[in-house]
């Protein structure tokens, strides 16, 4: 078997996805039609045409355009059902999904609305595709802290649907220590914790993010090879990185696919996955990632298969699960090793 196929085929699982970032300019027509809501685009194209970024704000500023036009508990059903599908259709088995309330609630949104939508089809992606879940609900870091704690007390009635709390949106300028109080509360209340550090910002933003939001999981963290100190300190705590390398190009994080930093993470021992961000804002899903690095990098089997054990290794399923997707894994990559 080749070693995109082997990829392709392959169980795995996606750490870092931005639900309102699966948003496909055709289900964002025609929840937009639904809704009455006008689009500053006459059609997919000229949409998918405005998907030219120099970098991250420029990207948030479409993607918090994108989302506008989802306004009750079915429209966030239905995006959150179109990703699961594909991701299906990916053969991934498990996903950890971000999802935005500050983008909803501060457009009049429910929140209830949100992550109703959004955990119902969680749950019909259990029931009837087999892929398990868990839910990760980010701040916006360019808001306050206060607007963040604000979320978090609005959240409290729907804390049995959420699994974790992360960071997202502008990196530069906003620095993980600004919402050391807002993760302590969601530390205390039992729940994972990870931040997007280093895509845009320096290597002090990812110390930040594990010293003073204490989190287990970064999202990109590109920029931590830079430190080698950093660098040591994440691979012998098994820090897991959830990296993107189609965002990044798109991105423009690195210049060239070729460029791209995922085997020198996994030469310097640290726990790196691959995932795709905001499929729909950056050319592809997690296969199409897989592909993008192991064509461009050229990749070795073994690599490959690193990255597909450390997809789970780094996940927040319980430890049988966990061990059952990867027996699942091995199992996958044994039989591959002799066909065709
Ligand atoms: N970085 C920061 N914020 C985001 C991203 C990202 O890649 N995608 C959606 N929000
Ligand atoms: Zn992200």
């Amino acid at each position: 078997m080749n070693l995109i196929n082997l990829a392709t085929h392959a169980p795995k699982a996606e750490l870092h996805l931005h639900i309102e970032g699966s948003f496909e300019p055709e289900l964002m027509f025609e929840i937009a039609q639904r809704n009455q809501v006008k689009l500053p685009f006459a059609s997919v194209e000229e949409i998918r045409a405005a998907y030219d970024f120099s970098n991250l704000q420029e990207f948030l500023d479409i993607y918090y355009q994108g989302m506008s036009v989802l306004l009750v508990e079915r429209d966030f059903y239905d995006l959150t059902w179109a990703y699961l599908q594909r991701a299906a259709a990916d053969n991934v088995i498990h996903c950890e999904i971000f999802f935005d309330p500050q983008g909803h609630t501060e457009r009049g949104v429910a929140f209830a609305h949100a992550i109703g939508g959004i955990s119902r089809a969680l749950a019909d992606g259990q029931i009837r595709l087999g892929i398990s879940s868990k839910l990760i609900m980010c701040f916006l870091r360019h808001l306050s802290e206060e607007e963040a704690l604000a979320t978090w007390e609005e959240a409290q009635p729907f804390l049995s649907l959420i699994d974790g709390v992360g960071l997202d949106s502008s990196e530069l300028g906003h620095p993980p220590s600004k919402f050391a109080n807002v993760f302590a509360k969601a530390k205390q209340a039992g729940l994972h914790l990870v931040a997007h550090a280093g895509e845009e910002g320096p290597p002090e933003y990812v110390w930040e993010a594990l010293d003073d939001l204490q989190v287990t999981r970064i999202d990109h963290g590109n920029r931590a090879l830079e430190d080698e100190a950093l660098v040591a300190r994440m691979a012998s705590e098994n820090t897991c990185l959830t990296v993107c390398p189609l965002s990044n190009l798109k991105l423009c994080v690195i210049e060239r696919i070729e460029d791209h930093p995922i085997r020198d993470m996994l030469n310097a021992g640290l726990l790196a996955m691959i995932n795709s961000d905001d499929p729909s804002y950056f050319g592809g899903y997690v296969n199409a990632n897989y592909h993008a690095v192991i064509n461009a990098l050229d990749l070795t089997r073994s690599e490959i298969e690193t990255l597909l054990r450390n997809s789970f290794i780094g996940s927040f399923m319980d430890d049988s699960d966990k061990a059952e997707a990867l027996a699942k894994l091995d199992a996958y990559v044994t039989q591959a090793r002799f066909a065709k």
